[in-house]
């Protein structure tokens, strides 16, 4: 599997340094507040298990799973929910926790489904992003690390449910993804 990456891109130390800092931040900003963190599957078991660690005060976790629906309705940010939450969130102090937001379409709807429930609050924290991809402006309060315009994956990531557990980002190498990428710089 590790044959099939050209290049390492974010090195596993540096996600988890990254991870355990958001993990502080969203500690001392929601102190007495006993947030939910919400982790849209499947991507996020990766990155919420490390976050969830480094989180030193009381909080709860619940999870959604979602399907985009294809291939005409594929850039509509419409999902489907294949999994709901557990819990009502009425008067919760809701984080949504996402792997990746690129375009922030699929962000965009599941915060609008969300919002509807009534949380006391609502905010997000990705580890990864492309701001210039943004399609739909998505309020990230926590953010990891910015991503060039390639197709990456690790720690999370997939390109056809592989790589998934690699600890690092990475870029494929071109003959596995049928396409050159340059992504060289980091943003
Ligand atoms: P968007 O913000 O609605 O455009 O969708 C972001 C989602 O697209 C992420 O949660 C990933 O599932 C997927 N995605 C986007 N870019 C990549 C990538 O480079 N590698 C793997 N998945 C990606
Ligand atoms: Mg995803």
């Amino acid at each position: 599997m590790e044959d099939d990456i050209a290049q390492i891109l974010i090195p596993g130390d540096e996600i988890q340094a990254k991870v355990r800092e958001l993990g502080i931040a969203i500690s001392h900003d929601y102190a007495d507040r006993r947030p939910l963190l919400v982790g849209v599957l499947k991507g996020i078991v990766y990155f919420l298990s490390d976050v969830l660690r480094a989180i030193t005060i009381p909080v709860s976790i619940d999870l959604i799973a979602i399907s985009r629906f294809s291939p005409e309705r594929e850039h509509t940010g419409v999902v489907r929910f294949l999994k709901d939450l557990d819990e009502d969130i009425q008067g919760r102090h809701v984080i949504v926790v996402e792997d990746l937001v690129d375009t922030g379409l699929t962000l965009g709807y599941i915060l609008k489904n969300l919002r509807v429930r009534q949380p006391a609050s609502i905010s997000v924290c990705t580890l990864f992003e492309r701001p210039q991809h943004r399609i739909i402006p998505v309020p990230i309060r926590y953010s990891g690390f910015r991503l060039p315009d390639c197709f990456v994956v690790g720690y999370g990531l997939d390109y056809r449910e592989r790589y998934r557990q690699l600890p690092y980002v990475g870029v494929l190498r071109a003959e596995i993804l049928g396409i050159t990428q340059h992504c060289d710089e980091r943003i």
